[in-house]
């Protein structure tokens, strides 16, 4: 019997239970001190420019953005992604960050940072902030420091700190 395809869905609100899960078995509680993680805590994430992979009814991987501002820029924040180990290099990471960036620049969005390893997301347009230009809240390695431009030119000019945006609706 063939296996069940991978389908990436915008994730819903009955996700999170367990999406969270797999974020516990991934980062485990050492999760609630990044950086990231407080950013997020915020404002909390966009669900319609998050998503999930399955394979058959099965959720596999998960992937969201968060608003943020970089001073006054509006962005987004990718993160967390994550996949479960048996379903890793397969590809399904790279889906779920070329959807989640597809739609976001569907949507008028011309910046997204993160904060990761380079090699993961290079292949989906990311590369590495000048050390300095953008500031985290917080400690950040500023080699994971990372941007995609969805509108060419977006990050030019852009410095600052990134904070939760609060007023986007
Ligand atoms: C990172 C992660 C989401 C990638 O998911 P995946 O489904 O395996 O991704 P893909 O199959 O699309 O592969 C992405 C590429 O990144 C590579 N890769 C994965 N982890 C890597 C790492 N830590 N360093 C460098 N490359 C890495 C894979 O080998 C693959 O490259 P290839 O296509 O040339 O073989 C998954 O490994 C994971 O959940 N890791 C734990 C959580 C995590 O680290 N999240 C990212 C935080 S920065």
């Amino acid at each position: 019997m063939s296996e069940p395809s991978l389908t990436i869905l915008a994730e819903k609100v009955d996700d999170a239970e367990a999406i969270e899960r797999l974020h516990e078995r991934t980062f485990g509680p050492g999760r609630y001190a990044r950086t990231a993680f407080r950013i997020r805590e915020g404002r909390g994430h966009e669900l319609s420019l998050s998503f999930t992979a399955r394979i058959g009814t099965l959720l596999v991987g998960s992937v969201r953005l968060t608003p943020i501002c970089i001073d006054e820029t509006k962005a987004l924040l990718l993160g967390p992604l994550t996949v479960e180990p048996p379903f890793r290099s397969r590809g399904v990471g790279t889906a779920l960050v070329k959807r989640a960036l597809k739609e976001a620049q569907a949507k008028g969005h011309k910046l997204v940072v993160l904060v990761g390893d380079e090699p993961i997301y290079a292949k989906s347009g990311f590369k590495r902030i000048p050390k300095g230009q953008v500031k985290m809240p917080g400690p950040v390695d500023p080699a994971r420091l990372l941007v995609a431009e969805l509108k060419a030119g977006a990050f030019d000019g852009v410095k600052g700190t990134i904070r939760p945006d609060w007023i986007v609706g």
